[in-house]
């Protein structure tokens, strides 16, 4: 059974009176322990579909999304929201971590608001801390990291509640090339050794070329395989057409 199964997701935006479609029939499956990047131009409906997956909006009504084979269209925003603390990790482009709280807090902060019990989370967020590099600056606040430290913190927040899938909607725009690499790395060994289930989207040929499988989007709909290996030589050709 796939971890994730979409069948004829749509989404309209409704913008004062006009329509905005989004995504057009979007069907898609995403198996436990996967590695896949979503890449398409600019308005295409990546970061839409990131969202519906993540629970932080609905699809409208008609089409089929299934988690762990259970069927989520029609929940109302509390049960989705108790879905989403549960099963969902997010990791986003501006790292969306909180000043105030160092970085041991910010990444035990999901936990804390699942109020799960303190035992164990001490050593929990050190052990992560520690497979992320960020062990040295357990006590720093996040304007006191450089931003590969501070995604690094937003990828251990993702991870402490032991998410069944951790989504990333261009977790490298804001990164320099080489810390986008050291990202990617990093993210690559956490799905080998962890076997953590990885949604991307972006417009880095980088992550594209290393994904384990490429969804490409146009128009709010998922186009084929053919397609996304035309994409590929562009992007490896340095070629970005969004
Ligand atoms: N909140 C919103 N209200 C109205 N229209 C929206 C809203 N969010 C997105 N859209 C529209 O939906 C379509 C898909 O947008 P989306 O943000 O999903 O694209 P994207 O592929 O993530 O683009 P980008 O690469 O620029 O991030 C676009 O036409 C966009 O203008
Ligand atoms: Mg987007």
């Amino acid at each position: 059974m796939a971890l994730i199964s979409l069948k004829g997701i749509k989404k309209t935006y409704r913008l004062g009176q006009t329509d905005v479609p989004a995504l057009l029939g979007v069907d898609l499956e995403i198996e436990a322990g996967e590695f896949t990047v979503v890449m398409g131009p600019s308005g295409s409906g990546k970061t839409t579909l990131l969202n519906i997956i993540g629970l932080l909006d609905r699809a409208d009504p008609g089409g089929s999304f299934k988690l762990d084979g259970e069927e989520l269209a029609g929940r109302d925003f509390n049960e989705m929201a108790s879905l989403r603390n549960r099963k969902i990790g997010f990791i986003f482009q501006s790292f969306n971590l909180i000043p105030v709280l160092n970085v041991r807090e910010n990444i035990e902060f999901p936990c804390l608001l699942r109020k799960e019990d303190r035992a164990g989370l001490d050593r929990r967020v050190e052990l992560l801390a520690e497979e992320v590099g960020l062990t040295k600056v357990l006590h720093h606040r996040p304007d006191e990291l450089s931003g590969g430290q501070r995604q690094r913190v937003a990828i251990a927040r993702a991870l402490v509640t032991q998410p069944e899938i951790v989504l990333a909607d261009e977790p490298t725009a804001n990164l320099d090339s080489a810390t986008s690499e050291q990202i990617l790395q990093l993210m690559e060994r956490l799905n080998a050794s962890r076997g953590v289930t990885f949604l991307f989207s972006t417009h880095d040929p980088r992550i594209m070329k290393r994904a384990k499988r490429v969804v490409l989007m146009a128009d709010g709909k998922l186009v084929d395989g053919t397609a996304a290996a035309h994409a590929e030589t562009h992007a490896s050709s340095g070629l970005d057409h969004s």
